[in-house]
Formats: structure tokens, sequence, C-alpha cells
């Protein structure tokens, strides 16, 4: 990987660039410009965006779980194709987790189709790394909540971080 490569946090200008990413990220879902805006803003502390020679080629959505905030939730994990395999997605989860100003975070959830074994692999091999223990439940169902459109989507729990 380039030594060029920077891990940083998102801001406003870096939308656009994390709207094209995604798009050309299959099987992730696209999401509005406005909301990957709001991503790159809001979401900042909790986000990151991987540079190489002034181009975006990694992201990483996140957030605090409302209800309990030292819970970090990764929304997507957007790696391109030409950055793949050199553990980028993994540095960039260890990137937010490590920041200043999260240290209070204690477990990360996330959500993985049952068939996307790249990102399986992704958390637990983060999961091991921190020795910590990966739990699988269902939180978004096929039927129940997607009505057939989508697969299910299974939470993740990892947990402790440190
Ligand atoms: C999933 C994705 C983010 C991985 O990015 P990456 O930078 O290549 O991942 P890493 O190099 O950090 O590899 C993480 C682990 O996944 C494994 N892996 C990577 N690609 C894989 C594949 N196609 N199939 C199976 N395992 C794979 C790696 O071997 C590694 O496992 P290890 O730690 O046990 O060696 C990237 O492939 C991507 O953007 N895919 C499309 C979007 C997507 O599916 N996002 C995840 C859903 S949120």
């Amino acid at each position: 990987m380039s030594d060029s490569l920077q891990l940083r946090k998102p801001r406003k200008e870096d939308g656009m660039a994390v709207h094209r990413l995604i798009a050309n990220c299959p099987p992730l879902d696209t999401n509005s410009a406005y909301c990957n805006l709001l991503q790159c803003s809001h979401f900042a502390d909790t986000s990151v965006v991987a540079e190489m020679e002034g181009e975006v080629v990694g992201f990483i959505s996140g957030y605090r779980v409302p209800e309990a905030p030292t819970t970090l939730f990764i929304w997507q994990v957007a790696v391109g194709e030409k950055a793949r395999g050199h553990g980028l997605a993994g540095r960039m989860l260890a990137a937010i987790c490590d920041r200043e100003g999260n240290g209070d975070l204690n477990a990360m959830q996330t959500t993985v189709t049952p068939d996307n074994e790249a990102s399986w692999a992704l958390f637990e091999g983060f999961a091991r790394r921190r020795g910590a223990t990966l739990e699988r439940t269902v939180m978004f169902d096929r039927e129940a909540h997607f009505q057939g459109s989508h697969d299910s989507e299974m939470l993740a729990t990892i947990g402790p971080l440190r």
C-alpha cells in the first residue's frame, strides 16, 4: 500500500467522492448524496476516509448507538477494488476506535448479510486482534423487516473493545 495513504476524519468536501466510491462497491446499498454528506459532517468523529494520492479509496461510516453511546455502530465499509486485500478495511476500523475522543467505546456492532464472506472475515479478524468475542443474532429479517426484498442482516456484536 502506497506511502501516501492517509486515514483521517471525513469532511463535507469528501461527500461526493464517498457517494461514488459506494456506488462502485456492490453489494453495498447506495444512499443519497445528502446522506453521505451527513455522514461526512455530523458523523465524522465515528467515520473514516482513506485517501491515496488525492483519491478517496476507502470509507467507513459509523455512529454511536443513540441508546448506548459507548457502542460504535458501523454502518458501511467500502474499499475500492484497487485498494483491496491489503488490510485497509481492518486498519480503518482500528483508526476510528483508536482515535482521540473515542477511548470510551467499549463495543462495536454492525450488520452483515450471511453470504458476505469478506465482511465476516473483516469483523472476525478485528475481534480476534482485539481479543474480543463476536456474537451473531438477526437484526433485520428478510421476511419480517424487508418484506422479502433484501437478505437478512445479521447483527454482529464485538466486545469488549479493549
Ligand atoms: C469487505 C471489504 C470492505 C474488505 O476490504 P479490504 O481492505 O480488502 O479488507 P482487509 O484487507 O482488511 O481484509 C479483511 C479480511 O477479509 C478477508 N477478505 C478480503 N476479501 C475477501 C473475499 N473476497 N473473500 C473472503 N475473505 C476476504 C481478508 O483475508 C481478511 O481476513 P484475515 O484478517 O482473516 O486475513 C471490501 O472487499 C469491500 O469494500 N467490499 C464491497 C463492499 C462490502 O461488502 N462491504 C462490507 C459490508 S459493510
